[in-house]
């Protein structure tokens, strides 16, 4: 296991199309699903997408901790997902606002709107299909993580700049 570099903002595979795993899930692809599992857990973050990482393929790994978990969306808390070549779509027209950060846009949060209900289905790295349904903050982190497969990041996906900040200063201002 190896904690693996994080590309930042500005760094041309984050705006790439990842490629589809083809084939049966070799040993390099478990083991480099497995250092993306300890990379995000160190950074600490809830979900990292493959090309966070330098490797341009549909991989993402992702968690839905207690804290994220609210229950006015319906949501609950899940336990580490790996899933390869995902796919969602929406189950319902609503979209919902909601803070997000990005492991590759250290320090800045962003309002941003995402589908409240959606299905999403992929591979496990044993090879076993997932078909689910997520709503909430687990919808949310499966759309952006998906998002970076396509090379799109939550700024591009926010309406309205005046709803960007720094963590660090949200907090300050939360606080008093
Ligand atoms: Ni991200």
């Amino acid at each position: 296991m190896a904690l693996l570099k994080i590309a930042r903002m500005g760094h041309p595979v984050l705006r790439q199309r990842a490629a589809p795993v083809v084939g049966p899930v070799d040993q390099d692809l478990r083991r480099l699903i497995d250092d993306m599992i300890e990379t995000m857990l160190d950074a600490p973050g809830v979900g990292l997408a493959a090309p966070q990482i330098h490797v341009a393929r549909r991989v993402i790994v992702f968690r839905v901790p207690v804290e994220r978990a609210g229950p006015d969306s319906g949501d609950v808390p899940a336990g580490i997902t790996a899933l390869i070549n995902p796919e969602f779509e929406p189950l319902a027209d609503q979209q919902v606002f909601g803070w997000e950060g990005c492991l590759s846009i250290p320090g800045l949060r962003g309002d941003v709107p995402r589908w409240q209900h959606i299905r999403y289905r992929g591979l496990t790295p044993e090879g076993e299909a997932v078909d689910r349904e997520a709503l909430g903050f687990h919808a949310r982190v499966v759309q952006h993580e998906t998002d970076h497969l396509d090379g799109i990041l939550f700024l591009d996906r926010m309406p309205d700049l005046t709803r960007l900040a720094y963590a660090e200063e949200m907090r300050h201002f939360a606080s008093t």
